[in-house]
């Protein structure tokens, strides 16, 4: 599939490790820690215990910007996934929501998996639980069942395949045409892969809030002030329908209009000659965007679309996990067996 611009398309590229990380954060860019010089203090012995402990730090792209810039990646949860699965590293800290977390143990069931703060959840992921699941399943014999990544290990382990934001195109694409596909848990991702692929795909119910709420008049009055710029927007967006709607009938510029994952919005930041760039997902994403591509110009397409479960990550939290090891992420065997196949399914896609 063509990913250059002008297509309509979910890849995103190999993540990118980041620079040795600055000791010095600047603290207008901490919200959520305490900011100042004890900030600097509390980097400097993370990235000290860090190397003591033979760990790496992994940080999802919506993570506060202090946390952004001590990791030593920072990516989507496709990109997250494979840091785990390759790094030599003993101990894994994820920073991010506890459904990441879960998905490195799957993949590193022998190492150690450290989340900074366990309560930090996902909205998403709590629209579906494993009952509802099975019942869905029972319902429809025959159909396969699809998990986006944004759901419980359990969920994961009744699917067949699960797949992110940056490959889930390409797996539908990939099962056979008349096959019948469950998938869940996000109305507004299956309903794109519905849309693009013309398959028969049900979709679960749910929504991510932060996401759901990002509407097609947010679009609309974003665009009317910055026509010249490029558009990209997560498949989560409700307004995601709206947009390959208008894109198709010439309303919005089609060569200028992409639904991509987070990682997948970066690569085309860096890669597009326009100079300003609406951008229809969690803000967390404008501290990297910005960070990268000096003389570019970037606009939240909803100002307020943030995550509190992602910004649960805080400098003094991640320091209590690398002074204290918690909090690690168990998972009971059967459920890490369980969830296993579908996890390295999705991996193996590129
Ligand atoms: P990405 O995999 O595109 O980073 O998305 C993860 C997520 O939680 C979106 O809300
Ligand atoms: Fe979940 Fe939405 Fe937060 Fe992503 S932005 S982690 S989908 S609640």
């Amino acid at each position: 599939m063509d990913e250059s611009k002008g297509d309509v398309h979910l890849f995103g590229p190999p993540l990118v490790a980041q620079e040795e990380p600055a000791a010095s954060i600047d603290p207008q860019l901490a919200p959520g820690s305490n900011g100042g010089p004890q900030v600097d203090e509390m980097v400097e012995e993370i990235l000290r215990l860090k190397k003591e402990q033979n760990a790496v730090i992994l940080a999802h792209n919506y993570q506060i910007p202090a946390i952004q810039d001590l990791a030593d990646f920072v990516g989507d949860s496709l990109g997250l996934s494979r840091q785990a699965e390759e790094t030599d590293a003993e101990t894994i800290v994820f920073c991010g929501v506890h459904f990441m977390a879960e998905t490195a143990k799957i993949l590193c069931p022998e190492k150690r998996v450290l989340i900074p703060d366990p309560s930090a959840g996902c909205s998403l992921a709590d629209s579906i639980d494993v009952e509802s699941v099975r019942a869905w399943k029972a319902a429809h014999p025959g159909a396969l069942l699809v998990v986006y990544v944004n759901c419980s290990a359990e969920v994961k382990a009744e699917a067949d395949y699960c797949c992110t934001s940056a490959n889930a195109l390409k797996l539908i694409e990939a099962i056979p045409e008349d096959q019948q596909v469950l998938f869940a848990p996000d109305m507004f991702l299956g309903e794109y892969l519905r849309e693009k692929t013309g398959r028969d795909i049900k979709t679960w119910l749910g929504e991510c809030h932060v996401h759901a709420a990002i509407g097609p008049r947010d679009v609309q009055r974003m665009w009317s002030e910055r026509p010249e710029a490029d558009l990209l927007v997560h498949p989560e967006c409700g307004c995601v329908s709206s947009v390959m709607w208008h894109a198709a009938i010439g309303d919005l510029p089609e060569d200028r209009t992409q639904i991509l994952s987070t990682q997948g919005m970066l690569n085309v930041a860096a890669e597009s000659e326009s100079e300003e760039f609406l951008v229809a997902t969690e803000t967390g994403i404008l501290h990297q965007m910005r960070k990268l591509n000096h003389g570019k110009r970037f606009f939240a397409v909803k100002e307020d679309a943030e995550c509190s479960y992602m910004k649960m990550i805080t400098v003094d939290k991640l320091l209590r996990t690398m002074r204290e090891g918690v909090y690690e992420v168990v998972l009971a065997p059967e459920i890490l067996e369980g969830a296993r196949l579908s996890i390295e399914r999705m991996v193996a896609i590129a």
